[in-house]
């Protein structure tokens, strides 16, 4: 695939490219729509990605290209950007526009994209593709910014360029990410700790519903501002500044304080999410992978009737899931509204899995799911060494 892209950027841009960079895309195990709520979570980056190569241009033009799209765009170098439709491309702009506003010096690129993550699938592409870009961007000009900075600067894109709410979990985990580990990042004080993802017999597999994803953005952006209701109800009697800063037993004894009942069971999932990624961390480390089945299973029930953000397809694949017996445990991952559920499945058992979830899915929903078995990788990085290879 690699070479085949250099193939590409040449076939396209007539000359060869100068430098590429990967960013994969990431699932997380638990911790479901508490990043923004200062929770904890525990995302793994996966071995799809985004793929960026580029060369620069002496006529002061970044022109965007995609294995993936037909629609590309050639702009030329100005002050700022503002979002163009709901094109692909707003991804890179966005970043792009916050180098300059920021006044780095940036010149002209010839940029050809290509991703693997399958597009709106709740795997994080977008925080792949702002990423890759921002990686890119501070690789090539040598901007200097921290991959913290990064990190954070593809948030503040993705929240003001592109007009989602989104916490900062997902560029956190395309960023940081490490092979075979999963990482416990707290999203308030952004420590985090890479650990050892020890699943012993069992194997990741990664279940996309293939459902077109509609609303999910306003959906996404409802729940964060009911999040901030709960919040701001609290706060009349706690000083806390993220939900996640008190446990159940506190919020059981303030829980009063919220009197609209839809953000009442919003701020219980919140809470409640928190307190079970604590207790699979430790049965994580324990290697106890039964308790942590349980509580990703717990941890479905809880978006899907407290939270509302899962959906027939994504509740049909935890369904089946809990009928078979090599299998530990399965959840939504990601924002919902349709994209994937994960499930932990013993090893010798996936290809039964793989043939009777397809089976079952199919016959409820009338189109059929795309199974995968993941491997977790690196986080962002070049590809300059395989430039040749
Ligand atoms: C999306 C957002 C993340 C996070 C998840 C839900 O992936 O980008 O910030 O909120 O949904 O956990």
């Amino acid at each position: 695939m690699k070479n085949d892209l250099y193939r590409e950027f040449k076939n396209i841009f007539n000359k060869e490219a100068e430098n590429a960079w990967f960013s994969p895309g990431r699932v997380n195990l638990i911790g479901e729509h508490i990043d923004y709520n200062g929770g904890l979570v525990m995302p793994c980056a996966i071995t799809f990605g985004t793929y960026i190569l580029a060369a620069s241009n002496n006529d002061g033009i970044f022109r965007f290209r995609s294995l993936n799209f037909d629609d590309k765009l050639d702009i030329p170098l100005q002050e700022g950007y503002v979002k163009k439709g709901e094109s692909w491309f707003n991804y890179p702009l966005g970043i792009i526009d916050y180098f300059l506003t920021e006044n780095n010096k940036l010149s002209g690129l010839d940029l050809l994209f290509y991703g693997d993550i399958p597009i709106s699938s709740g795997l994080s592409s977008s925080a792949s593709i702002e990423v890759a870009m921002a990686y890119g961007l501070n690789d090539l000009f040598g901007c200097g910014y921290s991959k913290l900075e990064l990190v954070q600067l593809a948030k503040e894109v993705e929240n003001e360029f592109i007009g989602v709410n989104c916490g900062i979990m997902d560029q956190f985990a395309v960023a940081f990410g490490e092979k075979d580990k999963a990482l416990m990042l707290n999203c308030d004080s952004l420590e985090y700790k890479a650990v050892d993802c020890n699943l012993g017999e069992y194997v990741l597999a990664i279940i996309n519903t293939n459902k077109p994803r509609k609303l999910a953005e306003s959906k996404y952006n409802e729940r964060v501002s009911e999040c901030q209701a709960a919040l701001k109800a609290l706060q009349q009697e706690l000083d806390i500044q993220n939900l996640c800063d008190i446990d159940t037993a506190t919020f059981r004894n303030h829980q009063y304080l919220i009197k609209d009942s839809t953000v009442l069971k919003r701020a219980t999932h919140v809470i409640e999410e928190n307190d079970r990624v604590k207790l699979a961390a430790k049965a994580m480390a324990n290697g106890d992978i039964a308790e942590f089945g349980q509580l990703m299973y717990d941890s479905h029930d809880s978006l899907k009737n407290l939270y509302e953000v899962s959906g027939k397809e994504l509740d049909i694949i935890v369904e089946y899931s809990k009928t078979n017996p090599d299998v530990a445990g399965a959840r939504m991952t990601g924002a919902g509204f349709g994209g994937c559920g994960i499930a932990l499945v013993k090893q010798g058992g996936f290809d039964r899995f793989n043939r009777e979830i397809n089976e079952y899915y199919t016959g409820k929903i009338g189109y059929a799911p795309s199974v995968y078995r993941s491997s977790i990788g690196d986080g962002v990085g070049t590809l300059k060494a395989m430039a040749n290879s």
